[in-house]
């Protein structure tokens, strides 16, 4: 192992609840981990174990009832609404399980969509080109979501989590909605990126095979985390 990279994301002693009506259920039950830059960190557990709601407190749209949550070496567990809003724009990138591509909106426009929100589309224009020709769709620009496979689709969604150069991408589940093939490219994509681009990935599987990739491998079952 050659020198340490820098901490990319940290959690101290988190715990969250919801409650819904009479049913009380712990997502995160005194949770800590730590992922360094460049990390590509697999997260498996059962269906309601907590893995989104990780997923959510690490990227500023959901907080923590109690403990500490760090990206990079911002506490992100006591900003205000506005400036995890902030956050979220500028350091995380979100891959989701349905895309969730804008369906009015090119292709490019999709891309470009993180830099608008951050006023600073001009200068990262090139980067959107980039980042298409990188995923294999720059021919697509002009092409809507709907005229595109699943596959297609998320690779879409990689080009535009990674088009404002966040500190931490988060993908749930990104290949649960395409089948073994193209859910094998899109793993592949994410390694390259993980490699080319030194992001810092946090996947969310149900597949064991998914999760052989990642060099640091987390697991939570009822709120409560182990690390493999
Ligand atoms: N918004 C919410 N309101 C009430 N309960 C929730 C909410 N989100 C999650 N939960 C509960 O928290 C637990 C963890 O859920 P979740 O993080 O979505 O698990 P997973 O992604 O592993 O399936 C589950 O018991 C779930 O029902
Ligand atoms: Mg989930």
């Amino acid at each position: 192992m050659e020198k340490e990279e820098p901490i990319a994301a940290r959690f101290v002693n988190v715990s969250k609840k919801y409650n819904s009506g009479s049913v009380r259920s712990v997502a995160l039950d005194d949770v800590s981990f730590e992922i360094r830059r460049g990390d590509f960190t697999t997260v498996m557990g059962p269906s309601g174990g907590g893995k989104t709601t990780l997923l959510n407190v690490l990227g500023g749209l959901d907080k923590p009832d109690s403990g500490e949550v760090y990206v990079s070496d911002k506490k992100i567990s006591e900003l205000q609404d506005k400036e995890l809003t902030q956050l979220r724009r500028e350091d995380i990138g979100f891959v989701f399980q349905f895309f969730n591509l804008m369906p009015t909106m090119t292709v490019r426009e999709n891309v470009e969509l993180p830099l608008l929100l951050n006023g600073n589309s001009k200068a990262g224009s090139e980067n959107v080109v980039k980042l298409l020709d990188y995923v294999g769709l720059l021919h697509r620009g002009e092409s809507f979501p709907a005229e595109l496979s699943g596959g297609e689709m998320q690779r879409v969604a990689m080009a535009r989590a990674l088009v404002h150069k966040p500190s931490l991408i988060l993908a749930d589940e990104p290949t649960g909605n395409l089948d073994s093939e193209n859910g094998e490219k899109i793993l592949s994509l994410m390694r390259n990126i993980s490699q080319d681009f030194k992001a810092t990935f946090v996947m969310v599987t149900h597949n064991p095979e998914a999760a052989r990739f990642g060099n640091l491998k987390l697991e939570i079952r009822d709120g409560k985390l182990t690390q493999h």
